[in-house]
């Protein structure tokens, strides 16, 4: 149960900000430093004490920001040093903490460190990065780039290959050099004596890769090798975790998150038990990966509701009394949830309220990604020409060339592309993001979905996300409670009870457009002695049998536990 000495980020709710899609104060079509300062009295309202940044760190923007060049300056686009420092201040003055973005299993290719390192063999930063020699003409191994095309890139000036995960302009850092690793802890040192909150750290099970980069086995109609069992969660990487916490994250009372692509419930269970002092929560992407085909997530399929059951479940018992989870439907880089696994038509409303209920009643800590409060929707753009991101557009061409159909390509955008969550936040009607023309294009729903809608209409989807943050503060059981899943092959609806000694809340969601009848006696509940908690629909139909649970309906009810 709650001890006195509560890390605060157990009660938190984080709300993430894309810097480029928020709101831009100068007119310039990108978002930046100042429209974040302007729209901070609206993120205090939401209730949430947390902002996760992304990254507004000098860069190239090869790949908006998770490039960067110097992480020790700030993008010219966004703003300066000084709108950074005035952002943490007034976040302070309202109780909000800034995490920020710490990118290091690569950097730019412009960063100076990868400059002087491509320079020459004997460049003493050489070792910062991954070089190898070719074979034969060909890369040093067979591993595809999770952006397409092979992992590797020549470099003819010294006749040899530098490794980049992601693309060609995103090298990867060698974690085996401890001079490397110590300028990494000096930089992390420098923000957190800025007065940040935290880190979430991207990628960060991709930083110790196994010695020899061996080839990976290479799937059915892929045209390069996995090297994901040789990188991701590496041999190393508790050595790694550890030594940054006990160089720079101990000193500090601060939430750490680790992006670990993945990472099972035990890889989590190490990455988070306090007792190892790595860091206090991962980002499992499992849950997200459920509605992809067998070979890729562009092959989107439907949602197993059943399987995502499980897989929360499994989630929820790895951790309890153990570590801790992250809860997630949503971020820069996931298409947004309602049209994902609510629906977007005639339930928006219903199912944003519904996914937000069942989410956030976990045990863990929500993160709500920008306009997630809205019920903002994924978007079709006609043509390849209005998408920017490199992920998409790569893979686009690289279908292409592979002869797949181009409707076929479009289909698995519109279900699973990354710009679905980067089209500009809906201020207003007519969008209100910029007075000039945004960098991206605007979801044309603006007119109907927006802040100045959400904020005039108490039963709007924001509302009931400030409720769900407001109940977290007060109710211990949501932190603390344990998590028993009721119905788990039940295909339409996630029930779920969190218990502590004194109460018991059950937790009832439908994730289909059908009435489903549910049993009080089934789930083991005197359901008319219920209280509600929180709902998404006026009134309950509910008698001494049971509830009829209508289409995306959530409600939480709280009992009296009798021991
Ligand atoms: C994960 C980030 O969330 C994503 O946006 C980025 O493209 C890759 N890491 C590479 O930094």
């Amino acid at each position: 149960m709650k001890t006195n000495k509560e890390p605060w980020w157990k009660r938190s709710v984080v709300y993430q900000i894309y810097p480029r899609s928020f709101m831009d104060s100068n007119g310039d079509g990108i978002g930046d430093i100042q429209g974040i300062i302007s729209k901070l009295d609206y993120i205090q309202k939401l209730g949430v004490n947390v902002i996760w940044l992304s990254p507004v760190f000098d860069s190239p923007n090869d790949d908006n920001g998770y490039d960067i060049r110097n992480y020790r300056t700030i993008l010219d686009e966004f703003g300066t040093m000084e709108d950074l420092d005035q952002l943490i201040r007034e976040a302070e003055a309202r109780d909000l903490r800034i995490v920020m973005d710490l990118v290091v299993n690569h950097t730019s290719d412009e960063h100076k460190w990868f400059v002087e390192s491509k320079s020459s063999k004997d460049s003493k930063y050489r070792d910062y990065y991954i070089w190898r020699e070719g074979k034969d003409n060909l890369p040093p191994n067979n591993w595809g780039s999770v952006f397409s095309g092979s992992a590797w890139e020549k470099d003819d000036a010294t006749d040899s290959y530098y490794l980049h995960l992601f693309s060609k302009k995103q090298p990867d850092l060698n974690w085996e050099n401890e001079i490397l690793r110590n300028d990494i802890y000096e930089m992390m040192t420098y923000w957190l004596d800025k007065g940040i909150g935290g880190f979430r750290m991207d990628v960060i099970n991709f930083i110790s890769k196994v010695e020899g980069l061996p080839d990976g086995k290479v799937g059915q109609g892929q045209l390069y090798g996995d090297g994901s069992p040789y990188f991701m969660n590496g041999p190393k990487i508790h050595t790694y975790l550890k030594e940054m916490n006990e160089r720079v994250l101990q000193n500090y009372d601060v939430l750490t998150v680790g992006e670990m692509p993945g990472a099972s419930p035990k890889d989590a269970q190490l990455y988070t038990n306090p007792a190892n002092k790595e860091v206090n929560m991962v980002f499992t992407f499992e849950h997200m990966d459920l509605d992809s085909g067998p070979f890729e997530k562009w092959d989107a399929k439907p949602l197993d509701l059943v399987a995502l059951k499980h897989n929360l479940e499994k989630w929820q018992h790895a951790l309890h009394g153990v570590g801790w989870n992250s809860l997630y439907w949503n971020n820069h880089d996931q298409p947004r949830v309602v049209s994902r696994f609510g629906n977007d038509q005639e339930y928006r409303v219903t199912s944003a309220k519904m996914l937000a209920i069942c989410l956030h009643m976990l045990q863990g800590t929500p993160y709500i990604y920008q306009g997630e409060e809205l019920g903002m929707t994924s978007v079709r753009f006609d043509s390849i020409e209005d998408y920017k991101d490199i992920e998409t557009i790569n893979m686009y061409n690289s279908k292409i060339e592979q002869g797949i159909p181009e409707d076929t390509i479009m289909r698995g955008i519109y279900a699973k592309g990354r710009d679905n969550a980067r089209t500009p936040m809906q201020w207003t009607s007519d969008g209100g993001f910029t007075t000039g023309t945004p960098w991206i294009q605007m979801n044309p729903n603006t007119t109907e979905i927006n802040v100045e809608q959400a904020l005039n209409d108490s039963s709007s989807i924001f509302y009931t996300y400030q409720k769900l943050i407001e109940m977290r503060k007060q109710h211990d059981i949501i932190t603390y409670g344990s998590f028993h899943l009721l119905f788990p092959n039940d295909p339409k609806l996630f029930v779920y009870k969190r218990q502590t000694e004194k109460e018991e809340w059950l937790v009832i969601s439908n994730f289909s457009n059908s009435t489903e009848k549910l049993q009080w006696t089934s789930c083991e509940v005197d359901g008319l002695s219920g209280k509600v908690i929180i709902a998404n629909y006026d009134s309950l139909e509910i008698d001494e049998q049971g509830i009829s649970v209508r289409p995306y309906e959530a409600v939480v009810l709280a009992f009296e536990r009798r021991l």
